[in-house]
């Protein structure tokens, strides 16, 4: 398969760090002889047809920027077979060869559809700052998500020990507790809420209140939104313990602001591999890092995961506690 223009797109929940990796891919395929169109919001760009040229300049000063310029979707049409017809129509009508979609695992999954039943030569990226993918350590999004998320947390801090009052804080995270378990270690919390594991709500109310008899006198209880709403788990720690309790949710703040490094790196090296198996007739394929090492998977295998290190840092934080 020789490709001569290949389509970019970005699907589901941005992340910090997809422009650095549309820009990997641009200026990548660009220097391979590759032309280059993105496709706006997603799968629902192929579906409406709205598709720009992207060129080396086009992606200029991209870099250090939250959000992703080829803007994103959670495409409905897209989940119809009607609507992934017009998109593979679309992508024929404008002579492209291959797609490149950055994502998660809905996007993904979408992707795997076009490859496997409609012979779409596909890559995908990972972009998600839920950090739920199989075959990588790392999401792109999910080292700002928690370093932002940490900020907060550190500043929520201040005033709970001020006031010597209970926080619950609610992190992003609907079917993965990555975020919420690396901010509760990061942050020093006394406990964590995830949907992985199921939570003993009686055995935290009752170490808040044999704490509380030692002379304890301020708590951080880390929730992913999927497990638990924060508003919940804060009435109910205020009911069973009579402890002033106090609830904050972060919401879409996780999703902005100026990659780290460790997001727009990842980005760049992903980008960079997406356009090299092209070239070498692969698709189908998913591209992540582990242990610091390009990683390869197919698509299907990149669509879940659990996070390897629950256990482990549900262990430290008793120790900690
Ligand atoms: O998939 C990324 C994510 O940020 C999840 O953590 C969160 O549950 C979801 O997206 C929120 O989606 P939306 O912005 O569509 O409400």
């Amino acid at each position: 398969m020789s490709v001569k223009k290949i389509g970019i797109l970005t699907s589901g929940g941005d992340g910090p760090g997809m422009n650095a990796a549309i820009r990997s891919v641009v200026r990548c395929a660009i220097s391979s002889g590759i032309e280059v169109a993105g496709i706006m919001r997603g799968y629902q760009g192929l579906i409406d047809d709205d598709i720009i040229p992207l060129g080396h300049r086009s992606v200029s000063n991209i870099i250090n920027r939250g959000g992703t310029i080829l803007k994103t979707a959670r495409s409905k049409d897209f989940k119809t077979s009607e609507g992934v017809k017009k998109a593979v129509t679309t992508l024929k009508e404008h002579k492209i060869d291959a797609l490149i979609v950055i994502g998660g695992d809905g996007s993904y999954r979408g992707a795997q559809d076009l490859y496997e039943n409609h012979k779409v030569p596909v890559i995908g990226l990972p972009g998600t700052i839920d950090n739920d993918l199989c075959g990588t350590d790392q999401t792109i999004g999910c080292h700002t998500a928690v370093n932002t998320a940490l900020e907060a947390i550190d500043r929520i801090r201040d005033t709970a020990h001020s006031m010597e009052r209970i926080f619950v804080i609610e992190v992003m995270g609907n079917h993965s507790g990555y975020i919420a378990l690396q901010v509760a270690l990061g942050a020093g919390a006394e406990d964590v809420i995830i949907p992985e594991r199921k939570f003993d709500y009686d055995l935290m109310c009752k170490n808040i209140i044999a704490g509380n008899k030692k002379g304890k006198i301020s708590w951080m209880i880390v929730t992913a939104e999927g497990a638990a709403k924060a508003p919940d788990v804060a009435r109910t720690i205020q009911e069973r313990t009579g402890l002033e309790t106090r609830f904050v949710v972060l919401g879409h703040v996780q999703r902005g602001g100026v990659p780290v490094e460790g997001d727009r790196i990842l980005a760049t090296r992903v980008g960079a591999v997406a356009i090299d198996l092209l070239m070498q007739g692969l698709s189908g394929k998913a591209v992540g890092v582990l242990s610091e090492k390009i990683n390869v998977v197919d698509l299907p295998v990149a669509c879940k995961r659990e996070t390897d290190r629950i256990d482990e840092y549900l262990a430290l934080m008793k120790l900690l506690r």
